[in-house]
């Protein structure tokens, strides 16, 4: 719609978790390297926490493009709204390495169990590793689903774990976490995601807009001042006013987003 008015390629400021577009802010980096760690060092579990909108679903989409698909076998349960046995399923299923019975019946967690070890057991052989993420495990409300996670974290051999766990979510999951001692005790990082201050708020607009192919700066200091403070440094909502903006400055022929276009974008 503006983007040929603003000189970009694309629309910049789409809230879709594609890699293209992260920003690494020092923290995003960090989230990053402790992920990389637990997987590649084979720690066991990693706990990636931060409000919503934050980046926490971009980072896991980062990640899965850095890690190589010949060396690890990924298992990702983005919606875990499950009970006990059906995230089990879910699990097994997206690991895709066995062919599961069509009938729920047949699907029992003992059986499931057996499956899983087979699963683990053959990647090993093929010299593969087992990662599994679970996204918006906040939302896991079933005890024994979180009991599971931990059993999950039992397949060890003697000297290591036989899989990584990732667990991202909303800041409760960290209590939720901790309220599961045996868990937590098997969680070798921790992270958690906070939002972004002003100068990373400012890199962050400005390198959105740089893959989408504009470099100059279309945004006054002034303006930038005021998204950080309406979006508190929250990525989804910066990208919501952003896009408000380019819209706004758009309509009324504006060279600059300033100040005045951010106060109006945000009032309506
Ligand atoms: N570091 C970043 N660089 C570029 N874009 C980002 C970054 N962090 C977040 N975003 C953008 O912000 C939006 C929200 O990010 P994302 O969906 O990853 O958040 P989330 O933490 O998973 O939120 P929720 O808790 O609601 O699931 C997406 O459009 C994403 O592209
Ligand atoms: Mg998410």
């Amino acid at each position: 719609m503006y983007e040929a008015y603003w000189n970009l390629k694309e629309m910049p400021f789409e809230n879709t978790p594609d890699p293209r577009f992260l920003y690494r802010s020092p923290q995003h980096e960090e989230a990053m390297a402790r992920m990389l760690y637990v997987i590649q060092y084979r720690k066991g579990g990693g706990l990636i926490t931060g409000v919503f909108g934050c980046g926490k679903t971009l980072l896991v989409q980062a990640l899965l493009d850095q890690i190589s698909q010949d060396r690890y076998k990924t298992a990702i349960i983005n919606n875990p709204q499950l009970e006990y046995v059906e995230l089990l399923r879910a699990i097994v299923r997206s690991l895709k390495a066995i062919e599961l019975p069509q009938k729920k019946t047949e699907l029992s967690a003992d059986y499931l169990w057996e499956v899983l070890g087979q699963i683990l057991q053959n990647n090993m052989r093929d010299g593969k590793e087992t990662v599994i993420i679970i996204d918006e495990a906040h939302i896991i409300q079933d005890e024994r689903a979180f009991e599971e996670l931990r059993m999950l974290l039992n397949f060890q051999l003697r000297d290591r774990f036989l899989l990584t766990l990732l667990l991202v979510g909303q800041p409760e999951l960290k209590q939720k976490i901790e309220d599961n001692k045996q868990l937590e005790q098997r969680i070798a990082i921790k992270y958690h995601l906070d939002a972004l201050n002003l100068e990373d708020t400012k890199r962050y607009i400005q390198h959105r807009l740089a893959v989408a192919g504009q470099t100059k700066q279309i945004f006054s200091e002034g303006a930038i001042g005021l998204i950080r403070e309406h979006s508190g440094g929250i990525p989804r909502r910066i990208n919501h006013i952003c896009d408000l903006c380019l819209l706004g400055g758009f309509s009324r022929k504006a060279s600059l987003i300033d100040e005045e276009i951010v106060r109006h974008e945000c009032k309506e």
